[in-house]
């Protein structure tokens, strides 16, 4: 695959500067940045070296200018500044030509070949309400599966499911309560009767001694306690199975907690062989010096139940045994950063050299979301409002003729659901943000729908136009919407990368959305003057309409494989 190509530019006007220079280029690499439009693509201040020089930087900065030729580049001084920009030609082309070349591939590359990446992600408590960070890990992980996977990493997708605890005592003695036996295979149902237990153990201890009396049945590996907690584990991911159908995810391995139980005496041993552990309060606890009052790892409970940290260590070394993982990501909330932190100590004391490769994705919250039901408890009530929201807004449209499409519903579940995945992923993970139904759902915002709709018109200028084109000649594009714009279209593959370094989808998010901002800055250019129409008429402009096609292809195609990478379908007709 060829490299991206502003990447190219850049190394060579590096290059370039390095040898005017006399300076290894990875002394000159660091002080190149991206220039303010105005000046440019590309700035290099020559400050650093006024001292070295004894020189004025205007000063060197004029001699450097005059000594440095990039083929494509117009390189000139500006006080004390060498600027490079891209000569129209032949940037516009070689763009326009590796859109069309790589197509859906597009911003992806082939760096990741021969590594593998697991990525623990999702990873739902079964038969409990969801929470807001098990949407958030759903959206990220999956948007940060699909860079691996474009980047060419074999990725090993997990879900690993909450599906091991006392909230299945809950379900089950609850059950006996206020279960309804025609509804058992009902995944609402048991989460119905979860919350109305959990909250009856809460107040009545002999309710909730009932309940660690069938968790404990299920240790024990009581054959009639395991047959009902298989039974709501079935139906619980029949239910989480619908909804990454809905949303496109699809997972390499459910493997639960409930897969490390048989482990845990051979992990707590090896841990007691490499690192050590004590009893601490009647626990077992592993033994390692205390950090500034963070409270030990438990391994074993008093009462000889296992815990979390127990099963996660043991899932980090079947992880490494079975996929030999490069790199092993845990797209989890910032609230478990603490326990990650221990988690990878203890299996790098343990002397596993792959400790080092496991990363901690965290996140921050979402504030505010609630649905005209109420508190969020599954996320298909998510999914189901943002589809009934998007269709009253399809249908509104519709009515007003604004809008077109054949199948009301099945964009409304598009649009409905573009709009909160975008609404998540368009924040840097780790900040917190509050959630607005309003907001995410606006045509012409920093949205999902806004993005789709941008699509949808490059879709239908091009069906209007013919398609788009086999040949054409970039150096008519020469209009500064048209420069603009062609930037903006170059960079999906930068952006990518930044992305891929940081686990950081909104990367691409906000390139995305600087791409449908200058495509429409440029189209609507047409309503004003009839020349800069995109499809502009008459058979004298047959060529630049021709070129114009090219480009809005290109800008169709980057942003149908931007929103493929976030997990966001992108209909072609709205
Ligand atoms: N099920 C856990 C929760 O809902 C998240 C699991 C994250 N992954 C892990 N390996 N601990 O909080």
């Amino acid at each position: 695959m060829d490299a991206p190509i502003l990447d190219t530019y850049r190394a060579a006007f590096v290059a370039a500067l390095a040898q005017s220079l006399s300076l290894p280029v990875t002394e000159v690499d660091p002080q190149v940045k991206p220039a303010e439009p105005a000046h440019g693509d590309f700035t290099f201040p020559t400050f650093p070296l006024a001292r070295a020089q004894k020189k004025a930087p205007p000063a060197i900065a004029q001699g450097l200018a005059a000594q440095t030729k990039v083929e494509g580049l117009q390189v000139v001084a500006a006080g004390p500044y060498v600027n490079a920009r891209l000569l129209p030609q032949p940037f516009t082309g070689q763009v326009l030509a590796q859109v069309r070349a790589q197509g859906p591939r597009y911003g992806g590359s082939d760096a990741g070949r021969g590594r593998a990446v697991a990525i623990d992600y999702s990873s739902p408590n079964i038969a409990k309400p969801i929470g807001f960070h098990h949407i958030r890990t759903t959206f990220l992980g999956h948007a940060i599966a699909n860079l691996y996977r474009a980047n060419g990493w074999r990725v090993e997708g997990i879900n690993y499911l909450g599906d091991w605890g006392k909230q299945f005592g809950l379900v089950a003695v609850g059950f006996q309560e206020y279960g309804d036996p025609g509804r058992r295979k009902e995944m609402g149902h048991l989460v119905e009767v979860y919350v109305r237990a959990n909250k009856r153990a809460g107040e009545e201890p002999a309710f909730d001694a009932r309940a660690r009396d069938f968790f404990r049945q299920m240790e024990a590996g009581d054959p009639q306690a395991l047959g009902l907690w298989r039974e709501f584990r079935d139906t619980s991911l029949d239910g989480f199975k619908k909804v990454y159908e809905r949303l496109g995810i699809h997972f390499e391995h459910y493997d639960g907690e409930s897969l490390y139980q048989e482990q845990m005496d051979a992990v707590i041993d090896e841990v007691s062989r490499t690192v050590g552990v004590k009893v601490s309060d009647g626990a077992l606890v592993v033994d390692m010096p205390p950090k500034d009052n963070e409270p030990p790892v438990l391994l074993k409970k008093s009462d000889g139940s296992t815990l979390y940290a127990t099963r996660d260590l043991a899932a980090a070394k079947d992880r490494y045994e079975r996929f030999h993982f490069d790199l092993s990501l845990y797209v989890v909330a910032q609230d478990q950063a603490l326990h990650f932190r221990q988690v990878f100590e203890v299996l790098e004391r343990m002397g596993l050299p792959w400790a080092k490769r496991l990363v901690h994705v965290n996140f921050g919250r979402i504030h505010g979301m609630s649905t005209r039901k109420g508190q969020v408890v599954m996320l298909t009530d998510v999914l189901d409002e943002a589809r009934a929201r998007a269709l009253e807004k399809v249908q509104a449209n519709l009515a007003a003729g604004k809008m077109e499409t054949a199948d009301p519903e099945k964009l409304a579940e598009q649009i409905g659901l573009g709009a909160i995945v975008f609404g998540d992923l368009k924040n840097r993970r780790t900040t917190d943000y509050t959630f607005d139904w309003d907001e995410v759902l606006e045509f012409d915002g920093h949205t999902g729908p806004y993005l789709q709709y941008a699509h949808a018109r490059a879709c239908n200028i091009l069906r209007k136009g013919g398609g788009a084109p086999s040949g054409w000649d970039a150096g008519l594009l020469v209009l500064p919407e048209e420069q603009a714009l062609v930037r903006e279209v170059a960079r999906l593959p930068g952006a990518v990368q930044a992305a891929l370094a940081e686990n950081e989808p909104s990367v691409v998010a906000r390139l995305l959305l600087d791409v449908a901002a200058a495509f429409s800055r440029w189209y609507t250019l047409g309503n004003q003057d009839r020349d800069k129409r995109v499809l502009v008429e008459g058979e004298a402009h047959a060529d630049v309409r021709a070129a114009r096609l090219a480009l809005v292809d290109a800008v169709r195609n980057t942003l149908s494989s931007g929103l493929a990478l976030l997990g966001i379908s992108a209909p072609e007709n709205m």
